[in-house]
């Protein structure tokens, strides 16, 4: 079976599933997490102060609804068809937010739109191979725009693609794949495809023996280069 995303909407539509009949009501959004410790590491700020700016891998869209009642206009992209039904359902109506179904290679590939900001928080940047991703990315972001993205710390010399079945060991065969990266392989990627003032680290756990968070923060240059006149 070809490991393509073409399989994993399957996948994400149960991603934090609730129980019971009908809608749950809307998740509180009172803050702008990037580690999975709340109140733990950096806010919005990490983003810099844009006016656009694109998630990739929205879910349940907490993050882009605290951006967007900030001034923000947010664009909200999940490839779950049922993510982003209830998240509509949930946010409908949130001045500046809009909500997108689609994978993100293929958007950023189709679009011609711009942003300020593209961010990723344990989204689509950590399920898909950020070699194919980021230059993509770094083609939408405008001048100064900041590519910005957390997941988990990745397990030390386990690098590249980590593959496990989406159905249990007992399940129909269901591959899900997730790129884990040292700081140092980010750096040399986003280098790579053309981005600057690159910072990647490992933000360490409120207690430091458990599981940290790879933080990464880059920017496109602020002017493309002007070529030079010939004489
Ligand atoms: C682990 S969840 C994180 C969701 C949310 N950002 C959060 O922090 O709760 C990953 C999300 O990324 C989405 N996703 C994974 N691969 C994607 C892709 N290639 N394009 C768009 N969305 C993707 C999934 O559908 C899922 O909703």
């Amino acid at each position: 079976m070809p490991l393509t995303s073409k399989s994993l909407p399957e996948y994400w539509d149960t991603y934090k599933p609730h129980s019971g009949d009908g809608m749950p009501p809307a998740p509180v959004v009172d803050s702008f997490e990037w580690t999975q410790y709340p109140g733990h590491g950096p806010g919005a700020d990490f983003l810099g102060r844009p006016r656009t700016a694109l998630e990739l891998g929205s879910a349940e869209g907490r993050e882009a609804v605290w951006l967007a009642r900030t001034g923000v206009e947010v664009t909200a992209l999940d490839l779950s068809p049922a993510q982003t039904a209830r998240a509509r359902l949930w946010w409908e109506g949130t001045p500046g937010l809009s909500f997108v179904n689609a994978e993100a290679c293929e958007y950023l590939a189709d679009t011609s739109t711009t942003y300020d900001a593209v961010y990723s928080r344990w989204g689509a940047v950590w399920f898909t191979d950020p070699e194919r991703l980021v230059p993509l990315i770094g083609r939408r972001l405008n001048p100064g725009g900041v590519l910005a993205l957390s997941q988990a710390e990745p397990i030390e010399g386990f690098y590249g693609p980590q593959a496990m079945y989406g159905n249990g060991l007992s399940g129909r065969r269901l591959p899900v794949l997730r790129w884990s990266y040292s700081p140092e392989m980010w750096r040399d990627l986003l280098k790579r495809s053309g981005l600057t003032e690159i910072e990647a680290s490992v933000l360490p756990a409120p207690e430091p023996e458990n599981v940290g968070t790879l933080m990464v923060r880059a920017k496109a240059p602020a002017k493309p280069a002007v070529p030079r006149r010939r004489r």
